[in-house]
C-alpha cells in the first residue's frame, strides 16, 4: 500500500495574519515528512513476516504507523480548515452547533479553551460528529492518537509548536485567534453533511420478537424514579436463578414456565415489564404471553445486566 500526498488544500495567499511562509513550511516539513515515514513504516510492515517478529517491534511498528497515519489526516483536515473568514457560519452548519453547544458562541468558547489548554505542549483539537449519537463533539488529545472511535472530525487546530512557531512565536493565544479567524465554514459544513450520512452502528436487531413493545433500562428506571404504578417480573429462567446473586429493585421474581401460576397476582391496569438475563428471549416471550392475556406488558431490552450496567440499584436475590 502506498500513501499519495494531498495537495494543498487552502490558498496561502489569502490567509489572513497566518504567512505562506508558515503554511508552506507546516506542509512540506510536517505533512510532507509524516506522509514519507507513513509509507516506510507501511513498507517495513508489509515486508515482515509477523509471526517470525518480536511482539517488541510489531507493537512499535503498529504504534509508529498510527501515529503517522493519523499525522496525515489531521493535517490534511487542518489545511482544509483554513482559507474562509471564519465568522460565516452558514445555517446547517450553525444550526448543528446550537443544537449541540447550545450556541456557536458557546462552542467557540469550549474550543478555544481546549486549545488553550495545549499551549506549550502538542496536540490537536478537533470537531467530530460521532454518528452513533448523532452528535458533534469538540475533543482534544495530546498526540496524534486520541481519536473518538468511529467519530469522523470535520475542523482540526494543530497545536504543536511547528504550526505556529515560525510566524508567532511562542504566542499560542495569538496563533489560536487567527486560526479562529480563518476557519472555512463552508468548507466545515461540507463536511458535516457528508459525516452525516453515515450511518450509526447497526442495533440489535430480534426480528421474532419485533412488534413486541420494549422499553430501555432508562425509561424503566425513570418511572420507577418517578414513582410511577408498574409491576416488574424479573423472569430469568429457574436453572439461571441458582447462580443468581441480585436482582433489579422493584422487581419480583417469577419462574417463567408457571406463568400461570402467578399470572392471576397481576393487576390489568397498571402496566407490566418483564425481563430475563440479557434480554434475548424468555422476557420478550413473557411479554408476549401477558399481552395475549391481555395484559399492558411490555420487556425490558437488555435485561438484567443492563439495568446494572447503568447502575441501577439491586438487592439480594434470596
Ligand atoms: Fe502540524
Amino acid at each position: 500500500m502506498q500513501y499519495h500526498l494531498a495537495p494543498l488544500f487552502c490558498r496561502p495567499w489569502t490567509l489572513n495574519g497566518i504567512t505562506p511562509r508558515l503554511i508552506e513550511s507546516h506542509y512540506e516539513g510536517n505533512y510532507g515528512s509524516a506522509l514519507r515515514r507513513l509509507n516506510a513504516i507501511t513498507e517495513e510492515l508489509e515486508a515482515l513476516d509477523p509471526a517470525m517478529t518480536s511482539a517488541e517491534v510489531v507493537n512499535r511498528l503498529k504504534r509508529d504507523e498510527a501515529a503517522a497515519l493519523n499525522s496525515t489526516l489531521l493535517h490534511e483536515l487542518y489545511f482544509a480548515s483554513l482559507g474562509g473568514d471564519g465568522r460565516t457560519v452558514p445555517e446547517t452548519m450553525a444550526a448543528a452547533l446550537a443544537r449541540d453547544f447550545g450556541s456557536t458562541d458557546r462552542w467557540r468558547q469550549e474550543f478555544i479553551a481546549l486549545a488553550n489548554a495545549l499551549a506549550g505542549g502538542s496536540g490537536w483539537v478537533l470537531l467530530t460528529y460521532v454518528p452513533r449519537d448523532g452528535r458533534l463533539i469538540n475533543q482534544s488529545g495530546a498526540d496524534h492518537g486520541q481519536n473518538i472511535a468511529g467519530g469522523i472530525p470535520i475542523l482540526a487546530l494543530d497545536m504543536y509548536e511547528h504550526a505556529y512557531h515560525i510566524d508567532f512565536g511562542s504566542n499560542a493565544t495569538a496563533y489560536i485567534a487567527a486560526f479562529m479567524r480563518n476557519i472555512d465554514w463552508s468548507a466545515v459544513q461540507g463536511r458535516y453533511e457528508d459525516a452525516t450520512t453515515v450511518a450509526p452502528p447497526r442495533p440489535l436487531e430480534q426480528k421474532q420478537f419485533a412488534d413486541v413493545p420494549a422499553m430501555t433500562v432508562e425509561e424503566v428506571k425513570a418511572m420507577l424514579d418517578s414513582g410511577d404504578r408498574i409491576q416488574v417480573i424479573d423472569a430469568r429462567p429457574r436453572h439461571y436463578t441458582t447462580r443468581a446473586q441480585d436482582i433489579m429493585e422493584g422487581a419480583v421474581w417469577r419462574d417463567p414456565e408457571r406463568l400461570d401460576e402467578w399470572i392471576g397476582e397481576l393487576s390489568k391496569t397498571d402496566p407490566v415489564v418483564t425481563y430475563c438475563v440479557y434480554g434475548f428471549h424468555v422476557g420478550c416471550e413473557t411479554a408476549i404471553a401477558l399481552r395475549k392475556a391481555g395484559f399492558d406488558a411490555r420487556y425490558m431490552a437488555g435485561g438484567h445486566y443492563a439495568w446494572k450496567a447503568i447502575g441501577g440499584k439491586v438487592k439480594l436475590f434470596e
